[in-house]
Formats: structure tokens, sequence, C-alpha cells
């Protein structure tokens, strides 16, 4: 995209644009939770689809002038039911946070209970956190994961569960790097008479191609985002079964939104369309093995882990044991210095505040859209251990980034 026509009629806006698409082509984004979409998905989502009202679903809008809107909207949710294979999806949520809000619209009242994973210990805000809307409607009750291992305590979830009988369990995580034992949690929900909300905001794309074991099927209701393992612009996506439907959709619309935004939608239509393609396959089995390897250079570097490692495209730094006088934020803030741009994480017995954690956590999805392997992913892991090792050195941070040039200059994104 050039951004010629901002240009002409709002220059300062043009140069905001076009500046953050230099920033992506310069620096190494491993947000974990970010990703580069396609061209063809930032084509659709600025499309005239922006201008188009369509409250209500395919074939049955409030308004007209809907027929392309149903069409995009049909092929979403045609090709959303191929990847998850769920029952039904609803593709209309803004966003994931949306998406969490309008599945507990459809199923509690005001004062039920919520069980959900401690934000400190990799938990979302959304699921309840005192700040988030969900969070001063609902109860809300937190498990954790046990601190020697970082792994999720199921027995501790288990007795959780009955002595707080909440009326639903998410699981689903921001900061939690291994495989998610769907069946456990549910076994427990069961007992307990709760329903399971399988929040997959970061983990879609695994899971449409097979690298994580999918929630569809077992839990009630499924969440996520679009935008993060899986390259579909920005959004959100609910998926269950048939018979919650109904309530899901009048949830989403009208429950908490108006107007769906009709040119993500479209977004989404293509970017569901291009993880059809039997590529995606290989691009998240490579965020997988790059995840792996990310892992392993910042251990052979003496860097601790949560969990010791990761299954996913997280890994999650506990910096105490190695560098206890540094903070999540200074290696954020010195690695930004050298075009490595991750974010300061809150780790499980969190000792600092949220604001100036203890934790970095570093995502694969966004570099190996960018084409990195393996050997690549090795060499970033080494160049952020030895920010981390001398992150006020600018010796370190003038060759860490001029390694950087050289990487992103390997590995173009948008021309
Ligand atoms: C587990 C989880 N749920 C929900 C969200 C919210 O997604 P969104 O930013 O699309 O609202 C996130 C975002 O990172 C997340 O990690």
């Amino acid at each position: 995209m050039t951004y010629e026509t901002v240009r002409e009629t709002d220059p300062a806006v043009a140069d905001a644009l076009t500046g953050e698409r230099k920033r992506q082509n310069d620096t190494l984004a491993m947000i974990a939770s970010e990703n580069h979409v396609s061209e063809a998905v930032m084509e659709a989502q600025s499309s005239e689809l922006t201008n188009n009202y369509a409250e209500g679903y395919p074939e049955g809008r409030y308004y007209g002038g809907c027929e392309y809107a149903d069409d995009v909207e049909s092929l979403a949710i045609e090709r959303a039911t191929e990847l998850w294979g769920a029952e039904h999806v609803n593709v209309q949520p803004h966003s994931g946070s949306q998406a969490n809000m309008a599945v507990f619209t459809a199923i509690l009242e005001p004062g039920d209970t919520i069980l959900s994973l401690d934000l400190t210990h990799g938990g979302h805000l959304s699921h309840g956190h005192p700040a988030n809307a969900a969070g001063k409607l609902y109860d809300v009750e937190h498990y954790e994961v046990d601190e020697e291992t970082g792994r999720l305590d199921y027995a501790g979830l288990d007795d959780l569960a009955h002595s707080t009988d909440p009326d639903v369990i998410i699981s689903g995580f921001s900061a939690y790097p291994r495989t998610v034992d769907w069946e456990a949690i549910q076994e427990t929900a069961d007992a307990v008479d709760a329903y399971h909300l399988a929040d997959i905001a970061h983990i879609t794309g695994l899971v449409a191609a097979g690298e994580h074991p999918s929630p569809v099927g077992i839990v009630d209701f499924v969440t996520g985002s679009t935008h993060k393992t899986i390259r579909s612009g920005r959004g959100g996506i609910i998926m269950c079964s048939e018979e919650h439907a109904d309530d899901i959709d009048s949830a989403v619309f009208p429950g908490i939104q108006g107007g769906p935004l009709m040119h993500n939608v479209a977004g989404k239509a293509v970017g569901f369309g291009e993880a059809l393609d039997p590529e995606f396959e290989a691009y998240a089995a490579q965020v997988v093995e790059n995840g792996e390897a990310l892992g392993e250079a910042l251990k052979a570097n003496g860097l601790t882990l949560v969990s010791g490692g990761t299954d996913t495209h997280l890994v999650l730094v506990d910096l105490r044991p190695s560098h206890p006088d540094t903070t999540g934020k200074d290696v954020e803030a010195a690695l930004e210095e050298t075009g490595i741009v991750l974010n300061a994480n809150t780790v499980p017995g969190e000792t600092r505040s949220a604001f100036n954690p203890s934790g970095v956590r570093a995502g694969t999805p966004a570099l190996t859209t960018r084409g990195f392997e393996a050997k690549e992913m090795r060499e970033v892991g080494d160049l952020i251990a030895d920010v981390i090792d001398a992150p006020d050195d600018s010796t370190v941070i003038e060759h860490v980034s001029a390694r950087v040039d050289e990487l992103t200059d390997a590995n173009p994104l948008y021309e």
C-alpha cells in the first residue's frame, strides 16, 4: 500500500501510515499476539464494505443493500467452519474481548461466577479482571499455574471449581506456552455443572492447522482472535454447537454490538481462505518449530523459561533467577532500541508490579510469516540474550541493531 490518496488529502496521517509500514519492515515483531497479514487481507479490510450497514445476519438483515455483505459473511462462515469444524460460527465480534463478552451475555446473569486463570499467571483481562466489564458484572474466582512447574494445575483447578461452584470455567490464555488439556478441564466443568469456554485467541491458527489439539466438540464455547496465529486481520470469532447458535448470535447482535465491521469480516474471509491452503499447515508447523528453537537458544544462554520451554508460538522468560536486578520493562526498552519488539510480562508468582514485571514474552508468528526458520530464530534468541545481559551497553545495542538490520533486509515484508 502506498497511501498516495491519503497523502493528497491528509499528509499527517499518511506520514503515520508510511512510518508504521517502515517500522514493521525494519523491526522484528516478537509480540506473541501480533502477525503480518497479506496485502489481500489489507485490501479487503479497506474495501467499500466499511460503508455498509449490515445489522443482522446473512439473509436476515435489518437494512437493504446487503447482498455483497451477505456473500462475504457467508464465505467467512463457510471457511471458518472448514478450518475449525464447529457446528456454528459467528464471525462478527469486533475483537477477541468482544467475543468473550458475547458468550458471557449469552449464558450468564450479573452476579454469576466465572472461574478463570489469574492474569499474572497467564490469563487475560477479558476473563474477569476488576478493570474489565466482566469483572464488574460477575463474581470472579481465579485458578493458577503450579509455580514450580509453570504448568496448569489441573487438580487445583478441580478443587477450586468444587469449592466455588462457577457458572463458567474459562480455559485458553495469553501467556501460557504449553499444550492445554481441554478434556481435563471439561471433566471438571461437567462435575460442577458449569459451562466451559475455551478462549483460543492466541492459538486459533495452531488449532486450525492441527498444531495444537482442538477444543471444538469438547467444550461448550470457543472464542478467538483472528489476527494472532491466523492472519485474517483484527477481529474476533465465536464457535459453538447448533444448540447455542441462536443465543450466541443474539448476544453478539443486538446484545453487545450494532452493525458488524463488514470490511473486517471481508478480511476474515480472505485470511481464512488463505489458511485453507496447505501452505498454512507448513507455516503453523514452522511457528511451533521456531518457538522451540527460540526457547532452546534462550536457555542455552542461561535464561529461565516459565515451564522450562514451549509447545507453542510463545516463550515466557522469568528474569528473576538469572538477572534479579533487571525488569521486564528494562529488557523491553533496550530491545526496542535494537529493533526487536516484544513485551514485558508478569510471570507466575510475580513479585513486581504488572506495569514493570519480572518477565518478557516473545512469540514467533510474525517472524515466521517473514520467512524466519529455526536457524534465524536461534540467532534471534542469542541476540535477545546478549541484550538482557547488557541492556545499558551501547556497543552491544549497536551490534544487535546492525544484525537486526541485516535480518530484516534479508527477509523483506511489505513492498
Ligand atoms: C486469551 C486472550 N483472549 C482475548 C484476547 C483479546 O483479544 P482482542 O485484543 O482481540 O480483544 C487476547 C489478546 O491478546 C488474549 O490473549
